[in-house]
Formats: C-alpha cells, structure tokens, sequence
C-alpha cells in the first residue's frame, strides 16, 4: 500500500472511529446471529489477487461489525467490562504503528522504561507496599500462570525447571471454590494437576475460610505432599467475593507457601483511598495481579503484574541465547525473562496515555460513580415488590432475580433464565448470571466507560419491562 493510499485510509478510519463511539449506543449490544452466519459469507480460500482496501472496508461494515458484541456499548453490564477509553485507543494506534517487538531493554529502550515507570505510577495508585516491582502481561490467566510456576520453582529449589517435574513429588496449590476458573487451567499447565488444586470452602460472604486453608495445608504438609501456592481472590467473579489476605497470609507465612493475589477485576476500585481495606494484609503476598483493561479505562489486553522478589521470577523464566546477549546486559531490564513469552507488545504507552489524560482523579471519579450507581440500581430492586436482591453490591457487582408473587420457589430459576435471554435478545441491554446459594441470579457490573446513570436506569426499565412481559 502506498503512503498516501495508507493517509486517505486512516483519516477515513478516525472518522469512522469517532462515529461508531458516538453512535454505539444505538446498535444492539449483543448481535442476534445464529452460529456459522458469519463465517458463510466469507470465502473459503484466501484470495490470489490482492484487493482494494475500499472492498475490504466495506466487507468490515456489512460482515464484521452485524456480528460483533459491542464491549464498548454503555448498556455492557456483562462479565467484566473489557474497558476502553479514546486516549487509550489513540496510543494503541501509535503501538500499531510503531510495531517494536519489546523483548528486551534493547529491542525498545523506551518501551522498557515506560513500562517500569508505569508499573511504579500504579503500586502507587493501588496502595501496594513498595517493594513490589512490576511487568504488564497480556491476561491475568497469564500472570497467576507465571505466580504458580515461579511458586513452584521456589518450592522445589528450581529443581523442576532443571530436571523435570517426575523427581519432585507431589505438589499441590489452593484458592477458594469461588475462584477463577483461569487458576484451574494454570495448575494444569504448570504441571501441579487439577487433582491436587484444593477448592477451599468460602463463608456466606464468598469469602475463603482461611481456617479450612490451614487444615487443608497441614494435611498436604503431613501426607508428604508439597504444598506450592495458594491464590487468594479480591473480587470473585460469580458474586465479588473477598478473601481476607491477613487470614490468608497467615496461613501462607505459617507453611511457607507462595501468597498469590488475583484482583483482576475489583484491583482497580483500590485507587479509592475508602476501599483500600481490600488489602489489608496484602504485605504478606509474594505476587498480586490486576486488570487495567478491566475497568481502568485501558484497552485489552493489558494486565498489571507485581512481584515482591524479581529475582525468583526472573530465575524461573529467563534465557539468554548467544544472538541475545547484548552489551547492556542485566544492568538492564529485560522483560522477556519476567514471564512466558519472548516477543512483548509495546503495552505501557496507552497506560501513560489513559493515566495523564485523566489524571488519577478522573479514574478515580468515573469508578466512583460506577458504585455509587450499582448503589442506586440496588435500592430501587430491593424496594420493588416483585424482584429479590439476591447480593448486595460490592463495589459495582449486584445479583437479583425476578420473584413474582403466585410462582413456586422451584419454577424461579427456568423464568429468570428465559427473563435474561429475552433481555438479552432485546439487544437493548447485555447482562450475565451466576448462581447464588444454589439459585439462579441475574448478575449485572457496572463498569463501562461510557456509561451513565441514565444507563443504569434504562437497563431496569428494561429488566421490569422484559419481566412483565413474560409469559408464566
Ligand atoms: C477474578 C478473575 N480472575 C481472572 C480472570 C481472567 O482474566 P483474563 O481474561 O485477564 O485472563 C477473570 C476474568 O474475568 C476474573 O474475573
């Protein structure tokens, strides 16, 4: 492509960005395509002949984007948001284009000493001890990965690295029945086995029973087993449960086992000084990870990842081939040896981005108002005769169901389930469920960037005027 063609493209394109913000709002937020409508419409072999970028755009418009969940919409109240924000999307621009691999100091020095600053500027923001140092990894399945193996390699004297895992015996990590499933995929990689990943019961609260965690561990300790790592969860994802990193740590220091936090979501609301009873005890963790592509306004993918000790985890992952010596050396920091991969996207620049253009204040405000509106959607739920507010917010998460008078107990979770998906296939809003206490709940986050209160509002309107209009 020539240059000038690239120029009319992107002016173009910005244009059209723009528009899409604005407009998003009117789209439905989730697409009402059947599986395989997509993929029909697009060849099946890739083609000979290049063709012209106005073809392809238009194939974007008329195939793409019908089949697209809008993350960005301001009704998103699914999952977790995966956040974006224009400063953000600016700087992922820059990155595209720049397109610097950053394994090492060398390969980008800029890149590398940006992203040291920017992992200091957010221990700071979120209140960790300072002997936390930082690296961005992709995901947060990425960084407790990196947690438990470092965890491991600690425990077994780096033996498993060197020799493999078969001369180390049996190793086994803990986290909370209601932690994220991503731990469980991490056990299995880093060679512990789902079968010895203890799901330590939570309290009513969703919160880890940290005397089950220390009979648990005793047990292990006394069977011969290796006890590795424990991951505590601040903010579960089924219903924002909290595990008490004090209760916790307790346990871990008691054993000698690797303290692992996973924040990934509820991290960002520490830049609240009020909500920083979080982490009490967080002194006592050897790793912590959190998500600013969460609901720090920074796009995907983009997760904070602090270590205590670098060197541990330094040993674990590094490598250092003839064709990568370079003449700076480890006086240098080489983020290839922080974790799995070796080619490193330039993650900091839309960090620096987001972070100057709202300053702390304004992430700080819009997360704010985020809870505080959770707050209000909570109140007007629990005043409505005929729903049930199943969990209080914590920070921005709620759940409720629909409890019409005249329904049986048993009959409440087919209806609930039929009032999401009509909810959902409305196109008007995009809501999650878990299950609470054995029942089906309606769980709704606030959490987009984009969102007001008037959103909010909308999405009940909604949930009554979908509710009212079910048939029982
Ligand atoms: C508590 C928690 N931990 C980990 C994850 C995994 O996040 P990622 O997609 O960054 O791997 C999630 C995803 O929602 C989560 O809620």
């Amino acid at each position: 492509m020539q240059l000038d063609e690239f120029r009319r493209h992107a002016h173009d394109l910005v244009d059209w960005m723009a528009d899409y913000l604005d407009r998003v709002e009117a789209l439905p937020v989730r697409p009402r395509v059947t599986p395989g409508r997509i993929a029909e419409q697009l060849p099946a072999a890739a083609p000979e002949s290049g063709e012209a970028m106005d073809v392809i755009l238009e194939d974007f418009r008329s195939i793409v984007l019908p089949g697209m969940t809008h993350w960005q919409h301001p009704r998103f109240f699914a999952y977790f948001q995966a956040n974006s924000s224009p400063p953000s999307v600016l700087a992922e621009m820059l990155t595209a284009t720049l397109a610097a691999q950053c394994m090492s100091w060398e390969t980008s020095p800029a890149a590398t000493e940006l992203e040291e600053r920017m992992m200091v500027w957010l221990r700071q923001m979120i209140g960790l001890p300072a002997e936390f140092v930082g690296s961005i990894q992709d995901t947060a399945s990425t960084a407790t990965l990196c947690a438990i193996v470092a965890a491991r390699e600690r425990a077994t004297g780096f033996a498993g690295s060197e020799s493999g895992l078969s001369g180390v015996g049996g190793l086994t990590a803990y986290c909370s029945a209601e932690a994220h499933v991503s731990v469980e995929k991490d056990v299995k990689i880093a060679g512990i086995g789902v079968a010895n990943l203890r799901k330590i019961p939570v309290d009513d609260d969703q919160a880890m029973v940290a005397a089950e965690l220390d009979r648990a561990v005793a047990a292990d300790v006394a069977a011969g087993l290796k006890p590795v790592c424990v991951v505590a969860a601040l903010g579960t994802t089924g219903a924002a449960g909290f595990d008490s990193l004090r209760d916790v740590g307790r346990v871990c220091r008691r054993h000698d086992v690797w303290l692992h936090v996973d924040a990934a979501w509820a991290g960002s609301a520490l830049l609240l000084p009020e909500m920083r009873w979080m982490i009490d005890g967080v002194e006592q963790a050897d790793s912590f990870v959190f998500n600013p592509h969460k609901w720090l306004l920074t796009n995907f993918d983009c997760s904070a990842f602090f270590v205590r000790d670098p060197a541990t985890l330094r040993r674990t992952f590094e490598i250092l081939p003839e064709y990568m010596k370079t003449r700076e050396g480890l006086t240098v920091t080489n983020y290839r040896d922080w974790g799995i991969q070796l080619g490193r996207r330039f993650r900091a620049l839309k960090l620096w981005f987001v972070i100057r253009h709202y300053g702390v204040e304004g992430l700080r405000n819009t997360i704010r108002a985020h809870i505080e509106w959770a707050q209000e959607l909570a109140t007007v739920i629990d005043d409505a005769e005929d729903f049930e507010l199943l969990r209080r917010p914590v920070l921005s998460l709620l759940c409720f169901r629909y409890r019409p008078a005249g329904v049986a107990d048993a009959a409440l979770d087919a209806l609930n389930e039929r009032l999401l998906r009509a909810a959902n296939d409305s196109g008007r809003i995009y809501v999650t469920h878990t299950r609470l206490r054995g029942v089906y709940a309606i769980r709704f986050v606030v959490g987009q960037t984009a969102t007001e209160r008037r959103h909010v509002q909308e999405a009940w309107e909604v949930v009554r005027e979908v509710a009212r209009g079910l048939k029982r």
